[in-house]
């Protein structure tokens, strides 16, 4: 009995979803967290990986774009579908949708910030209305069989900050987990993250769903400060991760044993990467994948001497032999 007791204390639960204790989770990131890369993720430790955001129109309307955005392989799982919407109708059928694509979550997007998307009340935007959030996020945990989670942030602004009474709120709409970025909306991604009312979200004692803390983790040491801390049952890593996904083998590593790996030499860099292209390639096409990979070069190859001239040539050429030519020269500066 005390066997099975200690067992059951060393998994979260997201409904039925098991996790060994303290996840690190890849936050949804749009046009970054893609298939390719949320396997590497998902190779290097992350323990949930989560599509970008997916509008709830483009699902109900079968846009291509938006429909290609639920794709996933099987060796991603746990895999969340994010949606983002402003309505109770149109997020019921989009989480529809979403679960056809049979994920392991749906999480509601409650926390972006830019202009285009809470000007109409999505994301962020719906931090004004929280009566309108929960109606919709209880209709979206009634309208599917898996659970539903949240990302969100603290608030609208400084003077609004609601997130400790609203996860309690959230929580009896029947969401099963929930993780917020330790800012509000009108700070965007400046300043620094706070989690205080993070941490105060875990001493309130009617909270039983996994709290998860997201926003500025980029070393393994803060993320084990931050658990220290703020008592969250699991973290969220984005920024931090582009160009890095060994950042889940070297925090989950430094969160058991106290002790640092080292980093990758820059042969496994160069070579995660060029596996990173090849399999963006082949998904998205030579074209696309050549665009989005600018984003992730400089932080593959962050910090290393003599790296400057290779990093402006990824920056310009436009084919796949080019691209690899570079990663080769690359390696010449170990
Ligand atoms: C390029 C980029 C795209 C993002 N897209 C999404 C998104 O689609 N959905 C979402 O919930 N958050 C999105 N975010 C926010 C991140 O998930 C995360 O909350 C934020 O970056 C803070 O965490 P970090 O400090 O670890 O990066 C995005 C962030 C960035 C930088």
């Amino acid at each position: 009995m005390q066997i099975y007791a200690l067992f059951e204390i060393k998994m979260i639960k997201i409904g039925n979803l098991k996790l060994e204790v303290f996840p690190i989770l890849l936050a949804p990131m749009e046009e970054i967290t893609g298939s390719a890369f949320r396997r590497l993720c998902k190779h290097y430790g992350a323990d949930i990986v989560y599509t970008e955001f997916i509008a709830a129109d483009g699902l109900i309307r079968d846009a291509k774009k938006s429909m290609q955005k639920l794709y996933f392989q099987e060796n991603e799982r746990p895999i969340g579908i994010q949606i983002f919407g402003n309505d109770e109708s149109g997020m019921r059928k989009a989480a529809e949708v979403a679960a056809e694509a049979n994920p392991d979550i749906i999480d509601i997007n409650w926390g972006c910030p830019v202009k285009k998307v809470v000007k109409k009340f999505s994301g962020s935007g719906m931090l004004q209305a929280p009566e309108q959030l929960i109606k919709i996020t209880a209709e979206v945990v009634k309208s599917v069989n898996i659970p539903v989670t949240v990302k969100t942030r603290l608030g609208w602004d400084e003077s609004n900050k609601p997130i400790v009474e609203l996860s309690e709120r959230l929580q009896d709409a029947g969401i099963k987990a929930l993780t917020i970025h330790g800012r509000t909306r009108s700070q965007l991604y400046k300043g620094k993250a706070d989690w205080t009312l993070i941490g105060k979200i875990k001493e309130n004692p009617r909270i039983k769903i996994p709290i998860f803390g997201n926003g500025d983790i980029t070393s393994p040491e803060i993320a084990l400060a931050m658990k220290e801390k703020y008592h969250v049952d699991g973290i969220m890593i984005g920024r931090a991760a582009i160009g890095n996904p060994y950042i889940f083998t070297q925090t989950k590593h430094f969160i058991k044993t106290g002790t640092l790996l080292p980093p990758l030499s820059l042969a496994k860099k160069a070579a995660l990467c060029r596996k990173h292209l090849l399999e963006e390639i082949y998904e998205k096409g030579e074209r696309s994948a050549i665009f989005e990979m600018r984003r992730q070069y400089a932080h593959y190859f962050k910090g290393i001497s003599g790296i400057k001239p290779y990093r402006i040539e990824l920056m310009q050429v436009e084919n796949v032999d080019q691209v690899l030519s570079i990663l080769d020269k690359i390696l010449t500066l170990e």
